[in-house]
C-alpha cells in the first residue's frame, strides 16, 4: 500500500449497481433516486463478463459506456470492477480446463459464479485481456474513482493446474525436497517425497490430511491469488490508468486471504461485511470487522464495499435490518476509519439466486422504510463529511491496545487434527475483542513480529504457531515495558506447525514462565472455576511455574490447587498467561484489571451506559466523537463540542435516543459525559 492515506472528499455512499439486469427505463429511475437519497458512488461491472465480451476476444462496451455517461452526468461516481469473478459459459466450455475441479476430483460446471480455477492459464489470459480491455477504454474516465478488481478472491480448485502451481510455489519456499520433507514431517505415515511431481494439493484422501502440507495450501492459494490481483493491476497501469486500486476482502467467514501481505499491493484496503449476529452482538461484529480491516490498511481510512441494506442472513432465513441499524452500522464503520458505507446492491434483483438479498430499492420500490433509510443516510453522510479527511499521518484511530491477529492462526485451528474440535481462532480472538468493545476502548490488530511498542496492552489470543521474528518481537516489546496477555495453546508450535517440546508453549515458554505438561480440554458442557471467581470453559491445563507466579488457580477437579493465570515479570514489562477460555463476563474482568494495570482506559475516561458505542475517529484539522446508542435507554451526551448532524453545540447537552447516534466535531481539550438521561429536557431527540 502506499504511505499516503487514501482521501476522499466527503464519505462514499452507495453500492453495487447491475443495471444489466434491468431495462433503461428503470436506470433513468435508478439515476433520480440515487440522486434523492445522495448517492455518491455506484460499484459498476461486477458480474458483467458475458454482457462485456459475448464471444472470445469481441467486445461489447456500448451500454457501459451509456451507464458510465449516465452515471457522471448524474453526479455519481463510478467504482468499476473487472468482472473476473464470473467468467461467461463460452468462457468455460472452450476452456474446460479453466472450471474448479473439487478436492475429491469432481469437475465443477458452469452456471452459477466463481466457475474459474486462479492456475488456469487460459483464466489468467482471459482476466488480464478483460481488464486490459476495460481499462483502455475507461482508465481515464472523469467519472471513474477506483478500480474493484475481481470480486472476493477466494475461490478454492484442486486440479492438474493447481497442482502445478502449488509445486512451483513450494519449491521457491522450500528449495529443496529434503527441506520440504522436514518441514512437512514426512516421516510420518510414510509421506517421504521423493520428486516434486509427486506432490498434489490437499485432495480428498483416506483419512486426515498432513497439517502442513494442508496450512502451506492455504497459504499457497493466498499468494496465487494475489498474483491474479497483480497481473490485472499491471494491465489497468500499462493503460496508464491512475485510480486507484482495490478487491474487496470479505468477513466475517470467508479466510482464505493472508490479509496483511495483501493490503500492501492495494491503493486502498476494501472489505465486505455481512453481520453473523443480530442485535445486540451485531455492533461488536461491526466494530470487529471495521477494526480488522483499518488494521490491515496501517490504521489509515479503508473502504466498506459491501453491506446488507435491510436485511441481515442468519442461518437459513433472513432476518429485517431496521433503517435505524443501517444507519448506525454504517457510522460505526465509518467511526472506525472507512471512507464509505457501501451496499450489495443498490436495487433488489427481481430474480437471480439473490433476489432476496437485502437492497437500498427493496422490490416494495422507493415507497418504503428502507429506502427512507437510506436518505437519511445520505444526508447523514453529507452532514459529516468534514470527518473523511484523515490526519497528516493516515492514523484515523489512537489505540492503546493491540490484538495479535494473522490468518495462519485460523489456518492452524482449522485442521481437524488438534487436541479439541472445540478450539477456535474467531471464537477466541472475537471474546477479547468483543470485551474491548464493551469496555469501551479503542483497539487495533497488530501483526506479527511488527514492533508493538505503541500499545500498552498487546493480547494474544489462541495463536498456536509463531514463527521466530514473532517471538522475538513479543519479548522485545515485554522487555521494554510492555504488558503482554497470551492465550492457551499460542506459540505452542513453529510455523511448520511442528511442536516445539520440552513443554508447552514451547516458543513462548521462557517469556512467559510458564511450562504446561498436559493439555486438559473440557467437554462442551464442562467448565473450570478459579480462585479468583472468574470461569473457563474448552480447555484446560497442567501448568508449572518457572519464574511466572500464579494469579489465580484451579478450583476442583483434576488441576485443583494448580495455576490458571499466571504473570512474568521480564525487563520493564510484564507477561501474563491465561490457560482456559474464559467465559464472556470472565474474560472482561480479567481484561478490565490488565487494563487498570496498564493505564488503558475507555475513550472517554468512564465507560458509557450499557449498549453505547463511542469512538473517537482522528480528522485533519480536528477529532470526531461519534456516540452510537445501539440500546433503547436514552443518554445525555454533554461536552465541549458541534453536533455536525444537529447542527448545534453540545455544550449544553443533546440527548441521543436509543437507536440514535450523535457525531459531534469536538474542541481542543473536550470533556465529555455521557449519561442515562433523566428526562431532564435535553432537546435534540432523532
Ligand atoms: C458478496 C458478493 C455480492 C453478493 C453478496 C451477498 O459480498 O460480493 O456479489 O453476493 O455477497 O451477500
Amino acid at each position: 500500500m502506499s504511505s499516503a492515506p487514501f482521501v476522499t472528499d466527503g464519505f462514499w455512499f452507495g453500492g453495487d449497481y447491475n443495471p444489466e439486469q434491468w431495462p433503461r427505463e428503470t436506470w433513468r429511475e435508478d439515476v433520480e433516486l440515487m440522486q434523492r437519497a445522495g448517492v455518491t458512488t455506484a460499484t459498476v461491472g461486477v458480474f458483467s463478463w458475458a454482457l462485456l465480451e459475448p464471444e472470445e476476444g469481441v467486445y461489447d462496451f456500448g451500454w457501459l459506456d451509456d451507464v458510465m455517461a449516465m452515471l457522471y452526468e448524474g453526479g455519481i461516481g463510478v467504482v468499476l470492477a473487472t468482472p473476473t469473478a464470473s467468467p461467461p459459459p463460452w468462457f468455460s466450455l472452450a476452456h474446460p480446463d479453466a472450471l474448479t475441479v473439487r478436492a475429491d476430483g469432481v469437475q465443477r460446471w458452469h452456471g452459477s459464479r466463481d466457475t474459474y480455477c486462479p492456475s488456469a492459464p487460459a483464466y489468467r489470459e482471459a482476466s488480464r485481456r478483460i481488464a486490459r480491455a476495460l481499462a483502455e477504454r475507461y482508465g481515464d474516465h472523469p467519472g471513474l474513482r477506483a478500480w474493484h478488481v475481481h470480486n472476493e478472491y477466494g475461490t478454492i480448485c484442486w486440479c492438474d493446474h493447481v497442482a502445478r502451481a502449488f509445486r512451483a510455489w513450494l519449491q521457491r519456499r522450500y528449495v529443496s525436497l529434503d527441506v520440504l520433507n522436514d518441514a512437512w514431517y514426512t516421516a510420518f505415515w510414510s509421506q517421504h517425497y521423493s520428486a516434486w511431481e509427486q506432490i498434489v494439493p490437499p485432495r480428498d484422501t483416506q483419512y486426515l490430511h498432513n497439517p502442513t502440507h494442508a496450512v502451506d495450501f492455504r497459504r499457497f492459494v493466498s499468494d496465487e491469488y494475489l498474483d491474479c490481483l497483480r497481473d490485472q493491476r499491471a494491465e489497468i497501469e500499462a493503460c496508464g490508468s491512475h485510480a486507484p486500486v482495490t478487491t474487496n476482502f470479505m468477513l466475517p467467514t470467508w479466510n482464505n486471504l493472508e490479509q496483511w501481505s495483501w493490503a500492501e499491493e492495494l491503493d486502498v484496503v476494501a472489505i465486505d461485511h455481512y453481520l453473523d449476529t443480530t442485535a445486540p452482538d451485531g455492533e461488536t461484529h461491526v466494530a470487529y470487522g471495521a477494526d480488522l480491516t483499518r488494521s490491515w490498511a496501517g490504521g489509515q481510512p479503508w473502504l466498506l464495499m459491501e453491506q446488507s441494506a435491510t436485511t441481515i442472513s442468519l442461518d437459513g432465513r433472513i432476518a429485517y435490518k431496521e433503517p435505524g441499524r443501517m444507519l448506525r452500522d454504517s457510522l460505526s464503520y465509518i467511526a472506525h476509519g472507512s471512507q464509505a458505507a457501501l451496499f450489495f446492491q443498490w436495487r433488489a434483483s427481481a430474480a437471480g439466486s439473490e433476489a432476496w438479498h437485502g437492497a437500498i430499492v427493496p422490490h416494495a420500490g422507493a415507497d418504503s422504510t428502507g429506502f427512507r433509510g437510506a436518505c437519511e443516510l445520505g444526508a447523514t453522510l453529507r452532514a459529516i463529511g468534514e470527518v473523511a479527511a484523515p490526519p497528516v499521518d493516515g492514523r484515523v484511530l489512537d489505540a492503546d491496545v493491540a490484538i495479535l491477529w494473522h490468518a495462519d492462526g485460523w489456518w492452524a485451528l482449522e485442521n481437524r487434527s488438534l487436541p479439541s474440535d472445540l478450539l477456535d481462532y474467531p471464537t477466541a480472538v472475537r471474546r477479547t475483542h468483543r470485551a474491548l468493545w464493551h469496555a469501551s476502548v479503542a483497539v487495533d490488530f497488530a501483526r506479527p513480529g511488527t514492533d508493538l511498542s505503541a500499545y500498552k496492552l498487546v493480547l494474544v489470543p489462541s495463536m498456536f504457531s509463531l514463527d521466530a521474528a514473532a517471538v522475538r518481537a513479543l519479548g522485545t516489546y515485554v522487555t521494554g515495558g510492555g504488558r503482554l496477555a497470551v492465550w492457551y495453546f499460542s506459540g505452542v508450535a513453529d510455523e511448520n506447525l511442528h511442536v516445539v517440546t520440552g513443554g508447552y508453549p514451547g516458543r513462548l515458554r521462557d517469556l512467559l514462565g510458564v511450562r504446561v505438561e498436559n493439555f486438559l480440554p473440557l467437554g462442551p458442557d464442562e467448565h473450570v472455576e478459579l480462585s479468583d471467581g472468574l470461569h473457563g470453559g474448552v480447555w484446560s491445563e497442567l501448568v508449572h511455574l518457572e519464574g511466572a507466579r500464579a494469579l489465580a488457580t484451579y478450583v476442583g477437579g483434576p488441576l485443583d490447587g494448580r495455576p490458571a493465570i499466571a504473570a512474568a515479570q521480564r525487563g520493564a514489562g510484564t507477561a501474563y498467561y491465561v490457560s482456559t477460555l474464559l467465559d464472556p463476563a470472565s474474560t472482561a474482568t480479567l481484561l478490565d484489571r490488565l487494563m487498570a494495570q496498564a493505564g488503558v482506559t475507555p475513550v472517554l475516561g468512564t465507560t458509557p451506559p450499557a449498549g453505547v458505542e463511542v469512538v473517537r475517529r482522528r480528522g485533519a484539522e480536528h477529532d470526531y466523537l461519534f456516540v452510537l446508542n445501539h440500546g433503547a435507554t436514552d443518554v445525555t451526551v454533554r461536552g465541549d463540542g458541534y453536533d455536525l448532524v444537529g447542527d448545534r453545540p453540545t455544550v449544553e447537552g443533546v440527548l441521543v435516543p436509543g437507536g440514535g447516534y450523535l457525531v459531534a466535531r469536538e474542541s481542543t481539550a473536550p470533556r465529555w459525559t455521557v449519561t442515562v438521561d433523566e428526562g431532564e429536557g435535553a432537546d435534540g431527540l432523532r
